[in-house]
């Protein structure tokens, strides 16, 4: 079926539909209800179905005789390491994990969040949690301390696994004594942590509490998967918000097992033994539906990347990743190909890879600028494809569709919607705007199975965040408008979110941080355009009336703060001090007068601005130095 007649299939019976999507799973007990509109947020799919998700992503292949088929490939430039998993290796090595933390009282439900680097380990904790139904939290690892406080504190997790370190390029990043100091700050305490002892530097275990990872699953007998509820969590994932309190993005089990496997075939066109890399990271939602769950679900060969697009040691290494393993689909986001393209501009990295296997580029976590997806298809003549969706969704809104034979996308925009979403744009009062306009990109309920039916023990946060504004709809956050021919083009946040090399950051929490140095009264931190990253955080900050602090010295604190507060990951490397902000005349500060003034455009402030001449003040400050 091609994609107009698979699309109204699912509009002219989605339960039908979606029922016999639900084939593909092995369920313990069968769904009474394909959806229920009385449970939940929204209403909630698979009602009274039982599954294990880590039953569906390695033994039931191992059972169809498909054990000896590789499950993951581990390349590690950092480490200098490679390896490979069979399905039944994996599946011994999570049973025996899942032995470990059900020996120490780890059951269905209980939390575990880990907190590790790219590592086989890595998947193999997040599986082993699932086998037993307990319920995981990923931490990137380019979180400090604090970030990593907020989530344990939240999520309560019986247990932490963690490892001794990261790599990253030129340092050895130490997680144990960021673990040690996020439980020191979280009032809530786990039971006892596991922790993984990398080569490259070993960490000190703390008795009674910490234990060594390989060695509790060494000791431990196999667990059998435990079914759960379709509709119990398989993981919470924090996510930015507008604040400095992350959204604890719940993930229900059946419905995200359907949706994903359905996914490999119809978006990326992929089957059993296909090799699949999705070059992102396990902390990100990319990482835990397409580096993990997806590609075990569908029997794919999944590559597990610890390295970068350069420096790994060079603009070609996700070429050599293709060739060498015979990716079929590459996934990853637009700033790993603009960093490749800056050092390597002609791809002269190119020769000498056989990319004969290599099929298709797949975009996402940001918007992916017309030029470098033109680069990168003129590069490798193979079709690049962007495709838009979010943490909450846990799978593709829009894609083009190789398995549907509309494919590629029509360059510029990100596809046009997966079957299971009714996606329109919105005006600021709900209405449905004509094609052409843009508007609020907005997904009539109920949402399909895969995505968030709420946030973790915040029900109203939810309901507040996501479903207030327009009712009946689901509030994506995004604005973009959709074409005649009904694709769809992404053009960025409605809210304080930014998208820094395409992780997803709240400029609220980084405001929140300056805010609190003692110097500083008030302060904005807004996206501006960067040639690399897409976006990267800009500081504006007043000083207090008094301060006699050295504008550099102050700044320099403040980039140093955030780093410390929130993580490397922020990129936070740019205050500025100003003598006052823009604001209306009812107070708010002009945030996106300030972007465009950063980014070279005409601030455009709008009538009510209070002072016009603080902007030229600003302007005055950020224009000579950016
Ligand atoms: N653990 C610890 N630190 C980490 C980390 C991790 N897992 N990931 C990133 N960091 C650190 C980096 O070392 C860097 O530190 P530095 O300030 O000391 O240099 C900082 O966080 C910022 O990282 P990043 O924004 O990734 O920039 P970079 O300069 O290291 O690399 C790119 C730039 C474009 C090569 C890189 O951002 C990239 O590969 N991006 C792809 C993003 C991606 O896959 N996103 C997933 C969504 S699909
Ligand atoms: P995350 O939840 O981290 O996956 O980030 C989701 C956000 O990233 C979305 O709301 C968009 O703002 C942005 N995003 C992701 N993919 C795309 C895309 N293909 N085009 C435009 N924006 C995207």
């Amino acid at each position: 079926m091609d994609y107009a007649a698979t699309y109204a299939a699912w509009r002219a019976d989605p339960e039908g539909w979606w029922a016999e999507a639900a084939e593909a799973i092995t369920w313990a007990r069968r769904w009474d209800r394909v959806f229920d509109p009385a449970l939940g947020t929204f209403g909630q799919w698979f009602a009274g179905g039982r599954l294990n998700v880590c039953a569906n992503a390695l033994d039931r292949h191992v059972a169809a005789g498909n054990g000896e088929r590789t499950a993951l490939i581990w390349d590690s430039p950092m480490a200098g390491a490679r390896a490979r998993f069979s399905y039944a290796q994996m599946r011994d090595r999570t049973a025996h994990l899942a032995g470990a933390l059900a020996a120490r009282g780890v059951r269905a439900g209980d939390r575990v969040v880990i907190y590790m680097p790219m590592v086989p380990e890595a998947v193999i904790a997040m599986l082993a949690c699932a086998r037993l139904g307990a319920v995981h939290s990923v931490v990137f690892g380019g979180f400090a301390a604090a970030e990593l406080a907020k989530r344990i504190e939240d999520a309560a997790p019986r247990a932490v696994i963690s490892a001794s370190c990261g790599l990253e390029p030129g340092r050895v990043v130490a997680y144990k004594p960021m673990l040690d100091a996020a439980i020191e700050m979280s009032a809530h305490k786990p039971e006892f942590c596991l922790i993984l002892q990398r080569p490259q530097q070993a960490a000190a275990l703390r008795p009674g509490r910490d234990e060594d990872f390989q060695e509790a699953a060494a000791a431990a007998a196999p667990h059998d998967p435990v079914p759960i509820a379709a509709t119990d969590p398989l993981y919470v994932l924090y996510t930015s918000g507008t604040t400095g309190k992350p959204k604890g993005i719940v993930r229900d089990a059946g419905g995200y097992a359907v949706a994903l496997q359905r996914s490999m075939g119809m978006i990326y066109g992929l089957g059993a033994g296909d090799v699949f890399w999705t070059a992102s990271d396990v902390g990100w939602v990319v990482g835990h539906s397409y580096i993990v769950y997806a590609p075990l679900l569908a029997g794919c060969t999944t590559i597990l990347y610890e390295g970068k697009p350069v420096g790994t040691p060079d603009a070609g290494a996700f070429w050599r990743v293709c060739a060498e393993h015979g990716v079929k689909v590459l996934f990853t986001a637009p700033t790993a190909l603009r960093a490749i393209k800056q050092q390597d501009p002609e791809a002269a990295l190119l020769a000498g890879h056989d990319l004969s296997r290599f099929e298709a580029l797949y975009l996402a976590g940001e918007r992916c600028d017309p030029p470098t997806a033109i680069w990168a298809g003129e590069k490798l003549r193979r079709p690049v494809v962007d495709h838009w969706w979010q943490t909450e969704t846990g799978w593709p809104i829009t894609a083009g569709f190789r398995g549907l034979g509309l494919f590629p996308s029509k360059p510029g925009t990100g596809g046009r919607p997966s079957p299971g979403y009714d996606l329109q744009a919105l005006d600021d009062a709900g209405n449905v705007l004509p094609r052409g306009t843009s508007g609020h990109l907005a997904l009539r309920l109920p949402l399909p199975p895969g995505c968030a039916p709420t946030l973790w023990n915040d029900a109203d946060g939810f309901r507040r965040a996501y479903l207030a504004d327009f009712p009946g709809w689901y509030r994506s956050g995004d604005a973009g408008e959709i074409d005649a021919d009904g694709d769809v083009s992404v053009m960025g946040r409605t809210d304080d979110i930014i998208n820094v090399a395409g992780h997803r950051l709240s400029t609220g929490a980084m405001e929140e941080i300056l805010a609190s140095h003692p110097d500083v009264a008030e302060c904005a931190v807004v996206g501006v355009a960067d040639a690399l990253k897409g976006q990267a955080p800009l500081g504006l900050v007043v000083l207090k009336a008094g301060s006699t602090r050295a504008a550099q010295e102050l700044e320099r604190e403040l980039v140093a703060l955030v780093r410390e507060r929130i993580g490397p990951v922020a990129a936070f490397r740019t205050a500025h001090v100003v003598p006052r902000l823009p604001k209306t005349r009812s107070g708010k500060i002009l945030r996106a007068s300030l972007r465009r003034l950063a980014d070279g455009e005409d601030p455009r402030p709008p009538p009510t601005i209070d002072d016009p001449v603080a902007l030229d003040e600003v302007a005055a400050v950020i224009r000579p130095r950016s």
